[in-house]
C-alpha cells in the first residue's frame, strides 16, 4: 500500500496518517516531521530549510526530493508507506513517480483531504504537540486530559512556530499557489480519492478506511 495524503495545512493528514499507518503496519513518512527534526538537530538540511519553514514557504524541491528518496529506500517502507506532506509541487510529484519506478514500485492512490480555510485556521491555531513523543492534540477538538500535558507520556505540549495566525495565512496562500494543482494532476491519472476532512477525527478515519483503503 503506497499512498499519498494530500490537502491543505491543518486538514488532518498527519492525524489520520498515524492511525492508518499503525493499522496497516506501514511507514508514516511526514516531510514536515523530518524537516523539523533536521532543524532541531542543526544538520545541513535543517540549516537550509529553517528560514523557508519559519515564513510558511516551501523548502526547495531538490532538497525535499532527495530527502524523500532516501527515506523511501529504508527497510520500513518495503511493506508500504503513507506520504504525508509530499509531494507539494508538480515537480515533486514527477520526481516521486521516477523514484518509485526505479525501485519497481508505484503509487496506489492519493487521499485528498478536503476542508475549508476557516476550519484550517481554527485547527492550526489550536494545535498542540508533545515535545517528547510528538503526539498531536487540539485544545478544543482533541484536548489532553490535563491542559499542557501529553496523555501518552506526560511530556510538555507546545505550539509550532508556523501555527501563528500570519504564518497560517501564508501557508494557505502557498498551498493554493503551489500544491492545489496536484488534485487535477492525480485526478487525471485515476488515483484520487476525495475525503470529507471537515468531519470529526473518528468520522474521517472511517471515511479513509472506506475510500482510500478499500481502493487498494
Ligand atoms: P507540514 O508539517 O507538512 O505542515 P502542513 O502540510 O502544513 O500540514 P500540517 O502538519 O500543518 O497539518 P495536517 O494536515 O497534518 O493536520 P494535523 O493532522 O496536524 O509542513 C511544514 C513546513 O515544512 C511547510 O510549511 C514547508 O515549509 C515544509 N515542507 C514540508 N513538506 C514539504 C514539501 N513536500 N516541500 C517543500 N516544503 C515542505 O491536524 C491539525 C490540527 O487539527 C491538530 O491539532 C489536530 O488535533 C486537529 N484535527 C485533526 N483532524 C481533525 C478533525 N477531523 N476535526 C477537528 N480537529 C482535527
Amino acid at each position: 500500500m503506497n499512498v499519498v495524503f494530500l490537502g491543505p495545512p491543518g486538514a488532518g493528514k498527519g492525524t489520520q496518517a498515524k492511525v492508518i499507518a499503525d493499522e496497516k503496519g506501514i511507514a508514516h513518512v511526514s516531510t514536515g516531521d523530518i524537516l523539523r527534526e533536521a532543524v532541531a538537530k542543526g544538520t545541513d538540511l535543517g540549516k537550509k530549510a529553517k528560514a523557508f519553514m519559519d515564513s510558511g514557504a516551501l523548502v526547495p524541491d531538490d532538497l525535499v526530493v532527495a530527502m524523500v528518496a532516501e527515506r523511501l529506500s529504508r527497510a520500513d517502507c518495503r511493506r508500504g508507506f503513507i506520504l504525508d506532506g509530499f509531494p507539494r509541487t508538480i515537480a515533486q510529484a514527477e520526481a516521486l513517480a521516477k523514484t518509485l519506478e526505479r525501485s519497481g514500485r508505484k503509487l496506489d492512490c492519493v487521499g485528498y483531504f478536503k476542508v475549508d480555510d476557516d476550519q484550517v485556521v481554527e485547527r492550526l491555531s489550536g494545535r498542540r504537540i508533545c515535545r517528547r513523543c510528538g503526539a498531536n492534540y487540539h485544545v478544543t477538538f482533541m484536548p489532553p486530559a490535563v491542559p499542557g500535558k501529553c496523555d501518552k507520556c506526560g511530556g510538555e505540549l507546545y505550539q509550532r512556530d508556523d501555527d501563528r495566525a500570519e504564518t497560517i495565512r501564508e501557508r494557505l496562500r502557498v498551498y493554493y499557489r503551489e500544491t492545489a494543482d496536484l488534485v487535477s494532476f492525480y485526478g487525471k491519472r485515476g488515483l484520487l480519492f476525495e475525503v470529507d476532512a471537515s468531519l470529526s477525527p473518528s468520522e474521517v478515519t472511517e471515511t479513509v478506511r472506506r475510500t482510500v483503503c478499500c481502493a487498494l
